[in-house]
């Protein structure tokens, strides 16, 4: 055996977040962990990684005990990891993030044409292609995770883990990975795969590992279960599909009209952008991420500026307006990147639960101060409407998990009751029960007669739940369909730039 975890126990504080857990994995083997948000996957694999310490348990490889204190030891055993979270340099070039820690040198010094000439070599033995010289902080959330896998492709280890690598890229990207994955294996490594997408694991897996609350509760060959055990495994109940009631739209309640945005080297990200969104819609927007989405709702939400043209919300012209003014004037959002714009790590829960609702909740505040009292009793709603595992609310915000940390900030912005909800991918890295809640809350805030903008790199969570549907390619709208045109592949056409009424 290449691999074996043997009764792993991990504890923080009272929270038992691997419970005896045993796991191995065979040599040119792609095994797949699945299980809720909070199961303990992520744990599992920083202790495998040698960045968690474990109560208990032991790890072996090719039947040796180790014991790695960091993740210099685990590298030097030939495992290494894509984490859930990236862990690159913004402000240096791809190829730099690439090569850190291995760097070619030219007498001392670092060489960078060498670096750019490897990574390249890299991209095209891979099939995942990136421009070496371009800046981490210049890369969609898409590219900086090819970054990340090219990172551990270059520390030329045996054994690779993933910790949700398909979570945050497109479609196209999302095949291209899984291709990749079975081209790393035919090469002879040995993958643990981490995902949510069970369709990913039975396109991949040869084994399939079940974790619920820090436990294994089942292990099986892919070949011997099916996507249904797979999601009643992992929720308890088989999912339905959900009857959508047909509602009149009313009132429009944002319009954005002739909205342009050239970046500084003249690229058109906003390209005469027109959409609206009325009273009782869902109105998604379909895109191959990078086409000007991120753009689109960062100008709406008063992040980034527009070049030209007009955004009214709610009747109120909002155009390039402070962020506080267009939460003031009724629009929440749920921003794409949790980390980045969405919380603040070090902060607690309850103040990331009550962030931008206590200059508006004035139950929330007492003679200028915080009101602790209403602040917790507040707080507790969000964590537990939207289930967010947690063992206190003053536990700091990075320490949730993933698919946590997403609920938090979901329940946050849902609960501001603003007559516009902006939802940037809101489930990403979320479980499959916990994405039918969350759908069932969105349709419950479009049947309130409130609106929704969602933009989703899933296809199928756009079609779902959307009445109309917005394609952008290149920074313009390329189309648009009412809910009973919508197909899979009439959007996936307009998205890769065809027209409307080509011939297909
Ligand atoms: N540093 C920490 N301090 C306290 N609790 C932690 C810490 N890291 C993880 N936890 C808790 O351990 C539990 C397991 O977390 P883990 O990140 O392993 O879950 P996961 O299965 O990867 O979930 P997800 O699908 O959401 O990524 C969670 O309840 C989490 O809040
Ligand atoms: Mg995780």
């Amino acid at each position: 055996m290449l691999i074996e975890m043997k009764n792993i126990t991990k504890r923080y504080g009272s929270l038992v977040a691997n419970d005896n857990v045993s796991i191995t994995l065979k040599k040119g083997e792609i095994l797949a962990i699945v299980g809720e948000n909070g199961a303990g996957k992520s744990t599992l694999m920083k202790i495998l990684y040698g960045l968690e310490s474990y109560d208990s348990g032991e790890i072996l490889i090719n039947g040796k005990p180790v014991r790695f204190s960091s993740p210099y030891d685990a590298i030097k055993n030939s495992i290494g990891m894509v984490q859930q979270h990236f862990m690159l340099f913004p402000p240096f070039s791809a190829a730099e993030n690439i090569v850190y820690g291995n760097e070619p040198r030219r007498g001392i010094f670092f060489d960078k044409k060498e670096a750019y000439r490897l990574v390249e070599e890299l991209c095209r033995k891979y099939n995942l292609y990136i421009d070496p010289k371009i800046k981490v902080k210049d890369c969609s959330v898409g590219l900086q995770q090819r970054i990340e896998i090219l990172k551990v492709l270059f520390q030329q280890v045996d054994i690779i883990i993933f910790d949700e690598p398909s979570a945050v890229l497109a479609p196209q990207e999302i095949d291209n990975f899984l291709q990749t994955v079975l081209d790393l294996k035919k090469a002879g490594k040995s993958i643990i795969l981490i995902t949510h997408k069970l369709n990913e694991v039975m396109a991949v897996a040869d084994y399939v590992t079940v974790m619920r609350n820090g436990k294994v509760v089942k292990k099986m060959p892919k070949h011997e279960t099916s996507i249904e055990e797979l999601s009643y495994l992992m929720v308890g109940h088989h999912l339905e599909e959900r009857e959508i009631e047909e509602i009149e739209p009313e009132e429009e309640i944002l319009a954005v009209s002739n909205l342009t945005k050239t970046s500084p080297d003249g690229v058109k990200l906003l390209d005469d952008v027109n959409i609206s969104v009325r009273r009782g819609e869902i109105v998604g927007i379909a895109g191959v991420s990078g086409n000007g989405q991120s753009e689109l709702i960062q100008c709406i939400s008063g992040l980034e500026h527009a070049d030209s043209g007009k955004i009214v919300l709610n009747g109120i012209d909002v155009t390039n307006a402070s962020v506080s003014a267009i939460r003031e004037a009724g629009c929440a959002c749920i921003p794409e990147d949790r980390y980045y714009w969405g919380s603040a790590a070090e902060a607690s829960l309850e103040e990331n639960c009550i962030m931008y609702h206590y200059q508006r909740k004035s139950e929330l505040m007492k003679n200028g101060f915080l009101n602790s009292r209403n602040v917790s009793l507040f707080s507790e709603t969000i964590l537990k409407d939207f289930d967010v595992k947690h063992t206190s609310s003053s536990q700091s915000m990075k320490d949730l998990s993933g698919g946590n940390a997403q609920k938090l900030i979901v329940g946050r912005e849902y609960m501001q009751n603003t007559p516009l909800l902006i939802a940037a991918e809101p489930t990403r890295g979320i479980d499959i029960g916990a994405i039918e809640y969350i759908h069932g809350r969105l349709l419950e805030k479009r049947q309130k007669k409130d609106a929704i903008l969602l933009i989703s790199s899933e296809l199928s969570e756009i079609i779902e739940l959307s009445d109309r549907i917005y394609v952008m390619c290149s920074g313009r709208i390329n189309g648009e369909f009412s809910r009973d045109e919508a197909t899979r592949e009439k959007i996936g056409y307009l998205m890769m730039g065809g027209k409307n009424d080509d011939e297909m």
